[in-house]
């Protein structure tokens, strides 16, 4: 019998009940996820025309074909690429194909192990000077702290001395104010005429021209003085492409330290602000936190050395990113038609995956709604392969993965000795934009000493 259906997909949802919840679900999608993977399984679809449609899974099998088993078939949708790359650039994460795979080769070194050692103490130092400014003794909105705390950390990584604070400060302002306009362009797509008409388009452009003015005169400044300061421009201005022996041309470095500033910073304030706000709402679990710093703190100076025996300090980190992944969402779209958990799908199928469900799987994790740190301790650890994806998977791993967690460990360590954390707020608000956002988290800072 001639095989008359080509594909298969799972459930359709109706795309009409979408659009009858099309605001609330741009508000915040998470409840609806839940209530469609509650009722139609671990993978559902929408037909989005008569031959695209979209596949929403939690479903582990599908997490792994994509980024792992069968990743040359997928790359990053439109929305990662094209539309990130119109403000952002073109770095890492907008890009696929050849292109991304030669320049993740260029500067996956500046990342390895005993480079980022070289940071630690920069890293360090930083985060010191942080913490020591935030309010004591009363209600503060957590979020700020954090934001602050990772972008100076990746900026201060990135440049070592060769910025100003005014200058960071001016980055910090229009990254900010570009990741907020263009959430907003994503999220309200009907509205795309007004934001042209009105100038936001063209000011946040001219932003974002601003941003990257500000990186080329760093950038040239650094080549002028010939100083070696062992900081990543540094790194990324030694390396060369295995091929010509050329470096990055000025476009392509100013590209890719926009996307560093964009990836590295937000994801991680997002982490460490959900993080303080569970060691505030768990005292015995801060208090462990607590002792385990002091005792660390008595054994090493080195920071490297403190950051391999801080272990309970990581599971915490570990089981905040379970809770609250930052990137709690991904997508691919298949290059060729394919077989994924079953069903046969046309190529340019529309794949998201949702981090933050397959986080709080019920047939994956134990309670998975409780905050328990002890799962990523030990033996327990193993449980979490292949159900467990804060930085994703496979060759597109984040690069930044090492980076972040010595800056969490040290940062969660070094508040945690400071201060004692305490918290009026029972339930947290979420914010799901490109990345999962803490929203009013207040947390009191009382020094310990
Ligand atoms: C808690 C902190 C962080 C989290 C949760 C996080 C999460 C992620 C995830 C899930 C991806 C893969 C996305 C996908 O496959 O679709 C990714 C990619 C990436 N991250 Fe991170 N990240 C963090 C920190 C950082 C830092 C500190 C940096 C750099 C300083 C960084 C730079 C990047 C870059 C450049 C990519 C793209 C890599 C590629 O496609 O080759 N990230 N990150």
């Amino acid at each position: 019998m001639p095989n008359t259906k080509k594909y298969n997909y799972p459930k359709s949802l109706s795309i009409l009940k979408f659009f009858w919840n099309a605001e609330a679900i741009r508000k915040n999608p998470i409840p609806f996820h839940r209530r469609f993977f509650d009722k139609h399984g671990d993978t559902f679809a929408f037909r989005l025309s008569r031959k695209k449609y979209l596949l929403l899974s939690r479903d582990k099998e599908v997490v792994e074909h994509i980024l792992r088993k069968n990743h040359k078939n997928y790359y990053k949708s439109k929305l990662q690429t094209h539309f990130l790359s119109k403000y952002l650039g073109h770095g890492l994460l907008t890009v696929n194909g050849e292109y991304w795979l030669q320049q993740r080769r260029l500067i996956q070194p500046a990342f390895r192990k005993h480079k980022m050692e070289q940071l630690v103490g920069l890293m360090q130092a930083t985060i010191e000077a942080e913490l020591a400014q935030v309010s004591k003794e009363r209600e503060t909105d957590v979020f700020p702290i954090m934001n602050r705390l990772a972008f100076q950390v990746v900026a201060k990584s990135l440049f070592h001395l060769s910025a100003t604070e005014e200058t960071l400060e001016r980055l910090q302002y229009i990254i900010q104010q570009v990741q907020e306009f263009l959430v907003k362009e994503v999220r309200l797509p009907h509205k795309g005429w007004w934001f042209k008409l009105s100038g936001q388009v063209k000011r946040h452009l001219e932003l974002s021209q601003e941003s990257r003015d500000i990186l080329q005169e760093i950038i040239e400044e650094r080549k002028r003085s010939q100083e070696n300061h062992d900081d990543l421009l540094d790194m990324l201005l030694a390396t060369r492409y295995e091929d010509t022996g050329e470096p990055m041309s000025l476009k392509q470095l100013i590209d890719e330290i926009t996307i560093l500033f964009v990836a590295g910073h937000e994801t991680t304030a997002n982490a460490l602000s959900f993080t303080a706000w569970l060691l505030a709402k768990h005292p015995e679990v801060q208090q462990k936190v607590y002792e385990e710093a002091s005792k660390v703190a008595q054994q090493a100076s080195n920071p490297i050395e403190q950051i391999q025996q801080l272990e309970y300090t990581k599971a915490v980190i570990d089981e905040s990113m379970r809770l609250y992944p930052p990137a709690w969402i991904t997508d691919r779209e298949n290059l060729e038609d394919d077989t994924l958990a079953g069903y046969h799908i046309r190529k340019d199928t529309l794949v998201g995956v949702s981090f933050y469900e397959l986080h709080r799987h019920p047939d994956y994790w134990e309670a998975p709604l409780l905050f328990k740190p002890e799962r990523f301790l030990g033996e327990n650890k193993k449980k979490s392969a292949g159900v467990y994806y804060p930085f994703g998977a496979g060759p597109r791993l984040c690069i930044g993965l090492g980076f972040a967690i010595y800056e969490m460990v040290l940062a969660v360590s070094h508040l945690v000795q400071n201060y004692s954390l305490t918290t009026q707020e029972e339930v947290i608000k979420v914010n799901p934009l490109i990345t999962l956002k803490p929203v009013d988290v207040t947390v009191t800072f009382k020094p310990r000493s």
